[in-house]
């Protein structure tokens, strides 16, 4: 079988690309590893900015998320009790959109299935490329005891930071530049109302903590643990007292309840470069990670989306390979941007393990 684009991964990633390649009139087939079940129910993050929301109404699903996601206009910063809101509509003439990347990814599922049932293959094993680097690159994969072949024009790797498609690129050609950090966000989901209307980022002295939500009624809550924490060895209750603790009068309307998911995240900087090998490109976490101070992680994927698409559609439309041949570098330019920003903010409001009294008012 052949298709003009080949999609490995239907993360966020993937599905936008699908989903903006078929506005443009390019036909692609996205692989996903995992049950369409699994991938719904996955919680990741939380907060779209303003050219994530306009990708995604280009992408023909931004109606759920105009009708139940939440405008926020700013958020608070804490550091040890003294809060001070960041008033991002006035500093930046636009404000964010609280909307789960499940929802996101739902809503994406739903579009891409009613379009074309056959362009999401759920449950596809044993992805390989082929022939990256020459002009006919292939794709097999293994559903049902069957074994499938892919030729086609263009590899996109959206398989995330644990995909196959990154190893693609030669050890010789890749480049990988990483920062691993000394702790990891233990995060609880609980259906109680937010504690305030915006997030609040708290720097503590005990360590960092943030007050999010997912909806109205719906609460997300982190606290900065040791790297490697057993989500295990925080009970409910600890984590609630750890909360008020840490954020202090800001938390002062929480309201507990039980947890109906509980996890720890590991922190890390990541970039691969190039973001391009011959006939493939890389978009989202299978190209680079950011610690999720600044909720940075989707909206960087998305940029990546956009920017790939765009340099496809121009090709299938002209036959010219230029915007394709700029892609990596352009990508990487905001990549790199964002790194520094996520690496700095996660600086500027976490407990390093050197951070000493000096060190704490460099915070402040
Ligand atoms: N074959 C097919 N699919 C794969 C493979 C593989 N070998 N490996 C991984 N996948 C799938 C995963 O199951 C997942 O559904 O690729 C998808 C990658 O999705 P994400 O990891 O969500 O990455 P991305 O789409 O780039 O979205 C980035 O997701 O994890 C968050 O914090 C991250 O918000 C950011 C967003």
């Amino acid at each position: 079988m052949h298709i003009p684009v080949c999609i490995i991964g239907g993360g966020p990633a993937g599905l936008l690309l699908s989903q903006l390649l078929h506005h443009e009139g390019v036909a692609s087939l996205v692989l996903e590893r995992r049950p369409r079940a699994v991938v719904e129910r996955r919680i990741r993050a939380g907060v779209l900015e303003r050219n994530t929301v306009a990708l995604l109404d280009r992408a023909g699903v931004g109606a759920r998320l105009h009708r139940e996601g939440l405008p926020h206009s700013g958020f608070s910063l804490a550091l040890d009790g003294d809060a001070f809101r960041i008033d991002l509509a006035a500093l930046t003439g636009a404000h964010v959109t609280v909307y789960g990347q499940t929802e996101v990814t739902k809503d994406l599922i739903a579009a891409v299935l009613a379009r074309d049932p056959d362009s999401l293959v759920f449950g596809a094993g044993h992805v390989a490329l082929h022939g990256v680097d020459s002009r006919a690159p292939s794709v097999t994969y293994e559903r049902d005891g069957v074994n499938h072949t892919i030729t086609c024009d263009v590899i996109a790797g959206c398989d995330g930071f644990h995909g196959v498609s990154r190893a693609a690129i030669p050890d010789t050609v890749r480049m990988e530049y990483e920062r691993v950090y000394p702790f990891g966000w233990l995060g609880i989901l609980a259906d109680v109302p937010p504690c305030d209307h915006e997030l609040i980022y708290s720097n503590h002295g005990r360590g960092f903590a943030m007050a999010s939500m997912r909806s109205a009624t719906r609460s997300r809550y982190y606290i900065q643990v040791p790297a490697g924490t057993d989500p295990a060895a925080w009970p409910d209750d600890a984590v609630w007292d750890e909360l008020a603790v840490r954020l202090g009068t800001s938390g002062a309307a929480m309201v507990r309840g039980p947890s109906i998911e509980k996890s720890v995240a590991p922190l890390r900087s990541f970039v691969t470069e190039p973001m391009r090998y011959g006939r493939l490109f890389l978009a989202g976490d299978a190209a680079h990670i950011v610690p999720p101070t600044g909720a940075k992680g989707l909206n960087l994927a998305a940029a990546d989306v956009g920017l790939l698409a765009d340099a496809l559609a121009t090709y299938y439309r002209t036959g010219s390979e230029a915007a394709l041949d700029t892609y990596s570098a352009q990508a990487l330019a905001r990549v790199w941007k964002v790194e520094r920003f996520s690496w700095w903010f996660t600086g500027v409001t976490h407990r390093f393990p050197d951070t000493d009294a000096f060190g704490r008012k460099m915070q402040r």
